[in-house]
């Protein structure tokens, strides 16, 4: 009942974007750090009259949340799987339930609707791809569940779901881009890309940002650009097979850690040389530790954070749903990049043991 009157009056309650900086790990594990931005208003603010305002702390029932996950496919899954249910967890007045779909669309799309059927308060889902959610969102707005959509994005109506929280892909696909060509300087490129998951807002976002100013640079030329599926293995295989296509590249781009490390075997194996003082600069993306270890060592030269911090920032828009509250249609989680000791970047922070030390995931 609570949830159906909610899912009514919320579906208008969505009034402006928030942009919350979260780039380093204290500030991750505080709320809403800056406002550094608030696009145009979208919608009214809902009447609070009609909200119900009891939180779960108040009439001592824990708040019922499915989360359907993307999988384990990388360190920055794993750690936000984590971070969602240390936050979501019986002490703060939840029940979570999780299901990782394992990359599964089908699986995802099934964990779904069980978490219907089981008439969660809430769903939240950090969709794989970003096609195929309009009629199980609808299913789950039918049944008075308001979605939260996490991470990723969807192609999907927003009517159908309360509010989208996660990294700007394109953002980050740009910032990549940005840096090589500051650090470049007009040298030639010649650059091979390892995408992650095919029709992932993450990996969509991070080629269309890249490419947006790579269409600027006449001097680089982008070899081939195949998925990884967001796998070291993945990153692995590829790159052995570019190593093969490819004798002549001096950039390989790595759209998550995990796939650089696996690009990384494949180059050591064929001998070639990368990092500051080799033949080949990596990017890569996440800015995980064990991406800023290999950045502080200079084998990754530039590393694009995306925080996987991410479970407060949808707790908060359950506490305000929960009290009738307005909430932002769209919480943007803001990344910085890092890159290697020895460079400088108006884009980056140089890599250093104090920067490391404070990242836990
Ligand atoms: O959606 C976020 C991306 O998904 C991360 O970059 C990657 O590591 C993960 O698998």
């Amino acid at each position: 009942m609570k949830k159906k009157v909610l899912s009514a009056i919320l579906s208008v309650a969505m009034v402006a974007s928030l942009i919350v900086g979260c780039g380093a790990k204290e500030e991750a594990a505080a709320p809403a750090a800056t406002e550094e931005a608030a696009p145009a208003a979208t919608e009214e603010a809902a009447p609070a009259a009609e909200a119900e305002e009891a939180a779960p702390a108040a009439d001592g029932e824990l708040i019922k949340v499915g989360f359907a996950q993307v999988g384990h496919e990388s360190d920055w899954r794993a750690a936000n799987t984590q971070n969602y249910q240390d936050v979501f967890s019986a002490e703060n007045g939840y029940e979570l339930s999780f299901v990782d779909a394992d990359n599964d669309n089908a699986a995802q799309l099934e964990a779904v609707r069980s978490f219907i059927q089981q008439e969660m308060d809430y769903i939240c889902i950090a969709p794989i791809e970003t096609a195929g959610w309009d009629t199980v969102l609808q299913e789950a707005q039918d049944a008075g569940i308001p979605v939260l959509i996490v991470d990723r994005s969807v192609d999907a109506d927003p009517s159908l779901y309360e509010t989208q929280i996660g990294c700007d892909m394109i953002k980050e696909g740009e910032t990549a881009a940005n840096w090589l060509a500051e650090y470049l300087d007009g040298k030639e490129a010649k650059i091979l890309v390892i995408e992650g998951t095919v029709g992932s807002s993450a990996a969509l976002g991070r080629t269309e940002g890249f490419n947006n100013v790579a269409a600027q640079h006449s001097e680089w030329e982008i070899l081939d650009s195949q998925s990884g599926d967001f796998t070291q293995s993945g990153g692995q295989e590829v790159m052995e097979s570019y190593i093969k296509s490819y004798s002549d590249f001096n950039v390989v781009v790595c759209q998550n850690d995990n796939e650089a490390y696996g690009a990384m075997d494949a180059m050591d194996a064929a001998g070639i040389t990368y990092g500051v003082d080799g033949d080949v600069t990596i990017i890569s993306y996440d800015a995980t530790h064990d991406g800023l270890q290999y950045t502080l060592d200079g084998k990754i030269t530039c590393n694009v954070e995306c925080n996987p911090l991410q479970a407060k920032f949808a707790e908060e828009v359950i506490q305000k749903l929960e009290k009738g509250e307005a909430i932002d249609p769209i919480t943007v989680v803001v990344d910085e990049a890092f890159v290697a000791p020895g460079v400088t970047s108006q884009y980056a922070t140089t890599m250093s043991d104090e920067v490391l030390a404070g990242r836990a995931y």
